[in-house]
């Protein structure tokens, strides 16, 4: 059984991101710069925000910041997406999700300029990656790609199961696991909460993608021998043997579920340092986009 290692992978992703980054100082040019828009005060939230930061950081790119209270209006938050849009010292941004129950996300997404939108979220990004145009592809489904193909997981003519058809992840993973190219054009099922037989259908699977936020969920009768599963999922659960007092699970249920798999992620350092890793590479094109732009 082969742990797919995204720690090592996304590490040489941002080697790579580095070292152009590097070269761009080296001839004299700015940094790529990247904002994150943090609103309330959410755990998850503000981990998320902070090692988006860190790894910017680490391959020489600028981040900023912009904190917000959980009560700031949907008006004040259009504002900051209006003045980041026209700020051309910032290549890229991202709202971070959740946002509080009072405001409209999709008209928040809308707003963002769609060349400075590196979560891929943005209606005409969505179209474009509908279309198999080149557009920012949402990050953790971005991620996952590289992570497959890094690892040398072949994709071509297999069934892939994709658990969960979210916006972010799901579904943006079932189009590109159908895209047709040699790391792709796999048979897709995308199963949400009212598919039948769950278990029946995921069974199918020689590529299982969890992407459902629930702790533990797909359990070994739901996978076939030797099927090859990637964990979407980050949960904290409590553990008193634990220092901090909690440790991080899946989707899936590893203890259960590794010993039949072919290959499988851990979570943690199996998706999730890949997400960021897919960040930092659409920000490198985002950053490619602006510069363009000033030369016109
Ligand atoms: N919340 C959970 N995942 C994401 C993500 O990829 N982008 C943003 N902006 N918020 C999130």
């Amino acid at each position: 059984m082969q742990i797919i290692d995204g720690k090592t992978i996304s590490a040489e992703i941002k080697k790579e991101i580095a070292a152009e980054v590097a070269g761009l100082i080296d001839k004299g040019q700015r940094a790529p710069h990247m904002a994150a828009i943090l609103v309330g005060h959410d755990g998850a939230s503000e981990t998320y925000v902070a090692s988006k930061e860190k790894n910017c950081h680490s391959v020489g790119m600028t981040s900023s910041v912009y904190r917000y209270e959980e009560n700031i209006s949907e008006q004040a938050l259009l504002e900051v997406i209006s003045f980041l849009n026209g700020d051309p010292e910032v290549d890229g941004f991202i709202v971070q999700l959740p946002l509080p129950k009072h405001m409209n996300v999709d008209r928040i997404i809308a707003a963002i300029d769609p060349d400075k939108d590196i979560d891929g979220f943005h209606p005409m990004n969505m179209g474009r990656l509908v279309l198999g145009e080149d557009t920012f592809i949402p990050a953790t489904p971005y991620g996952i790609m590289e992570l497959l193909k890094r690892s040398g997981i072949e994709t071509v003519g297999k069934e892939c199961v994709v658990l969960g058809r979210s916006n972010i992840v799901g579904t943006p993973m079932a189009l590109l696991m159908s895209r047709n190219n040699e790391h792709a054009n796999a048979t897709v099922t995308l199963c949400h909460s009212k598919t039948r037989n769950l278990a029946e259908v995921t069974r199918r699977a020689d590529i299982l993608v969890a992407a459902i936020g629930k702790p533990g969920f797909v359990k070994a009768d739901m996978v076939k021998e030797g099927a090859v599963v990637v964990d979407v999922g980050i949960h904290r659960i409590e553990d008193t043997s634990k220092q901090s007092g909690f440790r991080l699970i899946g989707d899936v249920d590893y203890e259960e579920v590794a010993p039949k798999c072919s290959a499988i992620t851990p979570v943690p350092g199996g998706v999730g340092p890949m997400t960021i890793a897919a960040l930092l590479v659409n920000t490198m094109k985002a950053y490619r986009k602006n510069i363009a732009k000033e030369k016109r």
